[in-house]
């Protein structure tokens, strides 16, 4: 795994500057259900261009708590991490953005037609790790334009807002895999996230200030249960599609 991986100075370097850079509004995405910002963030003449998701821009959900899907952006990255996949871009929480709280996550430029629905066979069995992802983070709402392949050649994650509830909701468009055996290397990276999780370290600690304990725990009951399966999941009741599919 990690062949996504950018080089850890680098993903380090890209973390300082979107944790503690000046944050400046450059735009808005039309597109989406929350209000979603494009902005340019600066710290010692260094700038990169990320998204902004202020929690104050959220739209309220039935079944999510409000003010909380930035949060969940952020535990999402640290979980692609934990696995050390490299899938999801680096994303930090800000108290102090121009809308006040909301996540960061590091703008990823990839073509309108550069989504899983036009993968080659290649980039597509790539997304076995997704789906893997997907059902770990309870990922309720996976479209085919949130996988996209970014115009450096990485397969990337974006939009996990609504993600982690404790009761199951996994949405996505990514059944190719259904039902398939794990491979030995994914079942270890998943055993060791769900370790960490319940070793009570580092890694529990950063969650716990983003998702509750009843998320924590069923996100490493999850982790557990999916290697005692040894398969990834089937599309049943509980298991389905998002609306819309891109
Ligand atoms: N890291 C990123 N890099 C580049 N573009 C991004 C990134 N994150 C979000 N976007 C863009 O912003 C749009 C809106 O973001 P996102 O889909 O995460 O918000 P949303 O409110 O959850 O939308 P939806 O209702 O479609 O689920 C995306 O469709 C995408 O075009
Ligand atoms: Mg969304």
């Amino acid at each position: 795994m990690g062949t996504n991986n950018i080089t850890f100075t680098a993903a380090n370097h890209v973390l300082s500057v979107l944790r503690s850079g000046r944050i400046q509004l450059k735009g808005i995405f039309q597109v989406g259900s929350n209000y979603t910002f494009l902005v340019e963030v600066n710290l010692q003449g260094e700038s990169l261009e990320a998204v902004y998701k202020p929690t104050k821009g959220e739209k309220p959900l039935w079944d999510f708590p409000s003010g909380t899907l930035a949060k969940r952006e952020v535990a999402a990255y640290l979980i692609s991490e934990a696995l050390g996949w490299g899938l999801v871009p680096p994303t930090v929480l800000r108290k102090n953005g121009p809308y006040g709280l909301g996540s960061v996550q590091l703008f990823v430029d990839f073509a309108p037609d550069g989504h899983y629905f036009n993968f080659t066979n290649t980039e597509r069995e790539i997304c076995r790790s997704v789906a893997a992802f997907d059902y770990v983070i309870n990922n309720a709402d996976r479209k085919g334009g949130h996988i996209v392949r970014s115009n450096r050649g990485h397969i990337q994650l974006i939009d996990h807002g609504v993600c982690f509830h404790y009761e199951e909701k996994l949405r996505t468009v990514l059944w190719d895999f259904a039902g398939e055996k794990l491979s030995e290397n994914m079942c270890s990276d998943i055993t060791d996230l769900a370790t960490s999780i319940n070793s009570f370290g580092k890694l529990r600690n950063k969650l716990s200030k983003l998702l509750s304990t009843a998320e924590i725990n069923a996100l490493s009951e999850r982790a557990t249960g999916l290697v005692a399966s040894g398969c990834l999941p089937q599309p049943g009741l509980d298991y389905n599609y998002p609306w819309p599919m891109l």
